[in-house]
């Protein structure tokens, strides 16, 4: 009987725990139309609405089949998706052609989001949501419409920081140990490369801005008439999941409400198409995959660098598959698989597949990382410079740039990452990114639902509002300097009275002998 009375209390207990998280309804605002972000926050979306949220997803990617609790309000028909759209090529022009790009996708997505008749029948039905989950990139326009829903915001990233994301949370930039998204350089910059990030940095945040966060505040205004300014809402925001993990971008310093996820959006390895697992299973020395992504165009490589590729992987007995656009590569390489399309998951997931030739998308990267695949980064554009000295730095891969790729020199890079003892420290590495106390995914719905619960409390840091002179600690290095100046004033003062007086009484002494 006793033993019956204390199973039904804990039974009972277990139930109120369960009970503690109740359903919420959520929103997921976004509007940016590229394949690689959406691809991160989709299975989170469907983890939310698999465990009982009610989620609403406004986005360019809806749903084909249809799922419980997962509703979509699509974007699709406003917006153009990107995808295999840019060209392979660096520079500093191609940054500042980024920057273009950034500005103007983030403000006219904010004209489709605010322009569109579901998003606009949520705020005039004032739909009541629990939290609103929003991308943070080139545009803040969600926060306007979080705003007039009443809801708390958590934002989402798919990559690092971008440079206007520090401020409002209070995380430090500074260049002489903190990578900039869009150059290479890692921790450890020269002083060219700290130079270079810090002009960048003030060109895009400037730019970003007075072209991006101006000219959505005026979409809003032309909708709503009682927006604060889209800075403070940003700075009101509860938490930033941050698509990153310190074992692959290094230890960095980010306040308590900017939580690491990285890594939750890598599903369980399928079966592969069966020519495909013949081609890797067949392979006597393994396979190097090699992929570009699903932005860049792999056709529009310059010639002498598909030559300089092809020739360098002729000198190893590895095959290869490669993601290609094109029907055929330059020279007809024998031992490589093409294919416009390829499960990379389920490819870097093969045991024998050894090396990954990669632009560095951080989906790719964490795959990589996932199942312990030595990687050569060759970083294109966006945020790929700074994946790519991550790679390197974590001893997940060698970079090789794009302007000194050559087939020598690619040769080196296969050799370095091939080494079964590269490979041994990958794996070891690969070991600890899965040793964690709690999951990638159980950490980003946890803390989503501690937003929704517990909105009432700010978690921002006083970092994030202190004045710049302030943080600078200007104020009491000046106040400092004046009690410097005070004290010598006053020493010089003292010195000299004592040597007037010293003098004067020496002078007297003298006139008294005589
Ligand atoms: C769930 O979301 C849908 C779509 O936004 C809405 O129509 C429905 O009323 C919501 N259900 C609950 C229980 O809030
Ligand atoms: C949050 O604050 C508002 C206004 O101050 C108050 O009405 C509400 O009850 C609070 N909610 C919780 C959960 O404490």
């Amino acid at each position: 009987m006793r033993v019956d009375l204390s199973l039904l209390v804990h039974i009972v207990y277990i139930c109120t725990q369960f009970y503690q998280v109740h359903s919420l309804n959520i929103l997921g605002v976004f509007p940016y139309q590229g394949k690689s972000h959406f691809f991160v926050f989709k299975p989170y979306l469907e983890e939310l609405a698999r465990r009982g949220h009610n989620v609403t997803v406004i986005s360019c990617f809806p749903r084909e089949k249809s799922m419980k609790n997962y509703h979509d309000i699509s974007l699709a028909d406003k917006v153009q998706v990107l995808e295999d759209v840019f060209p392979i090529k660096r520079s500093y022009y191609t940054i500042f052609q980024i920057s273009v790009f950034l500005l103007s996708t983030g403000t006219s997505n904010c004209e489709s989001l605010l322009a569109d008749e579901n998003v606009r029948n949520l705020v005039k039905s004032k739909a009541k949501f629990d939290l609103v989950l929003m991308e943070l990139f080139n545009s803040d326009c969600g926060l306007g419409l979080a705003y007039k829903l009443g809801a708390p915001v958590v934002g989402l990233s798919s990559h690092q920081l971008m440079p206007w994301h520090y401020n409002r949370f209070g995380v430090p930039y500074n260049p002489s140990f903190v990578p900039f998204l869009l150059l290479e350089g890692g921790t450890k910059p020269t002083l060219y490369q700290r130079v270079e990030r810090t002009i960048f940095d003030a060109y895009f945040n400037t730019a970003y801005k007075y072209f991006g966060q101006r000219v959505d505040q005026n979409t809003l205004a032309q909708y709503f008439d009682d927006i604060p300014p889209l800075e403070e809402l940003a700075r009101n925001m509860k938490f930033l999941l941050l698509y990153t993990n310190f074992l692959l971008t290094g230890s960095n310093l980010l306040p308590s409400n900017v939580i690491e996820v990285g890594g939750y959006h890598v599903a369980k390895p399928k079966p592969l198409p069966s020519e495909l697992r013949k081609f890797i299973e067949e392979s006597e020395h393994g396979v190097i995959y090699i992929s570009f992504g699903s932005v860049l165009k792999a056709t529009t490589t310059p010639i002498d660098k598909i030559e300089a590729i092809t020739a360098a992987l002729s000198e190893l007995p590895q095959r290869v598959i490669w993601k290609w656009e094109g029907e055929t590569l330059p020279g007809n390489p024998k031992n490589v698989f093409l294919s416009k399309w390829l499960p990379q998951n389920d490819i870097l997931a093969h045991p024998k597949v050894l090396a990954f030739y990669s632009h560095c998308g951080l989906l790719g990267t964490t795959e990589a990382i996932y199942h312990g695949v030595p990687m050569v980064a060759m970083p294109i554009f966006g945020d790929q410079p700074s994946n790519a000295a991550a790679v390197e730095e974590s001893g997940l891969g060698v970079q090789i740039q794009l302007n000194e790729l050559s087939k020598a020199k690619l040769l080196e890079k296969l050799r370095t990452v091939l080494d079964p003892k590269f490979n041994q420290r990958v794996k070891k590495l690969s070991e600890a990114w899965h040793d964690r106390p709690i999951s990638a995914m159980d950490s980003a719905v946890y803390w989503a639902e501690f937003a929704a619960q517990h909105h009432n409390f700010t978690f921002r840091t006083a970092a994030a509002d202190v004045p710049l002179y302030q943080y600078l600690c200007l104020d009491i290095l000046s106040v400092l300097i004046v009690l410097f100046l005070i004290f010598i004033g006053i020493l010089k003062t003292l010195l000299k009275c004592i040597f007037t007086s010293k003098s004067s009484l020496q002078r007297s002494n003298k006139s008294k002998k005589q």
